[in-house]
């Protein structure tokens, strides 16, 4: 899908630009008790680039993406670094580390409208009421999705859902993307669709892109890397 590039997400290329960053994890490790779930895991991601995770079911892919956010559940302990250019986010609070995280279930706001659930991402440094509405709306209009703004998203399909939540993550301007099985729920023909705007989205942003997935054909779409994460269970700590 080839969209115009409205201004807010000019803006998000230029954050992403001079946070200028590779996602860089080392030697991360991830256990539960004396069950080690994850790890050691060394990965680069170079900006507009994809790496895919694969593994089955359980063996720890959204736990590592948890800790790459900064939102570890307290019942795991967690070791080694991870840092965005020369940055190390390791110790960052979550709303520090600005990396965009994208679900499979990505719930919208059924409170608010499509334009309130962007106007919710959109960062504090666009100002005015006129200027946010402006950066919404052509948002929209980038993503196919003129004259949705008003809408109530429990009237959306599937895939327009899909779209508007990739909105909301990227109009919050993050320096990489970490997308928990983000096509899971989507039919064939979305898939693909929402799979190229995704990608698209992250290389023209020259975002660092990590990719949980168990669909061979979304790490073949990503492009990038694949690494295959241990059945739980097969490494003890
Ligand atoms: N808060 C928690 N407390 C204890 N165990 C958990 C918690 N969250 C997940 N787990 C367990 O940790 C393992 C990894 O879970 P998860 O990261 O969700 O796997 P995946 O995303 O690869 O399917 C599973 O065995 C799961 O049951
Ligand atoms: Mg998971």
């Amino acid at each position: 899908m080839v969209t115009p590039r409205p201004p807010a997400a000019r803006e998000g290329a230029r954050n992403a630009a001079a946070a200028g960053g590779a996602l860089h994890l080392r030697r991360v490790e991830i256990s539960i008790g004396s069950r080690r779930l994850v790890g050691p895991l060394d990965v680069l991601v170079e900006p507009g680039t994809c790496t895919t995770l694969m593994g089955p079911s359980g063996c720890g892919k959204s736990t590592l993406l948890s800790w790459l956010a900064g939102a570890l559940d307290a019942a795991f302990h967690a070791r080694g670094t991870v840092s965005l250019g020369a940055e190390d986010l390791t110790a960052l609070p979550p709303e520090r580390r600005r990396l965009g995280l994208l679900y499979q279930d990505d719930l919208l706001f059924p409170h608010l409208s499509v334009a309130g659930n962007l106007l919710f991402a959109l960062p504090a440094s666009i100002r005015g009421r006129a200027a946010r509405r402006a950066a919404v709306e052509q948002a929209l209009g980038g993503a196919g999705l003129a004259g949705f703004a008003d809408r109530d998203p429990s009237t959306l399909s599937g895939g327009q859902r899909a779209r508007v939540a990739l909105l909301r993550t990227l109009m919050a301007a993050p320096r990489a993307l970490l997308l928990d099985e983000p096509f899971g729920k989507l039919d064939a023909a979305r898939r693909h669709e929402i799979r190229e705007f995704v990608f698209g989205r992250a290389r023209e942003e020259r975002l660092p892109v990590l990719l949980v997935t168990h669909d061979a054909q979304d790490a073949r779409a990503a492009g990038g890397p694949v690494i295959e994460l241990a059945a739980p269970g097969a490494m003890e700590a």
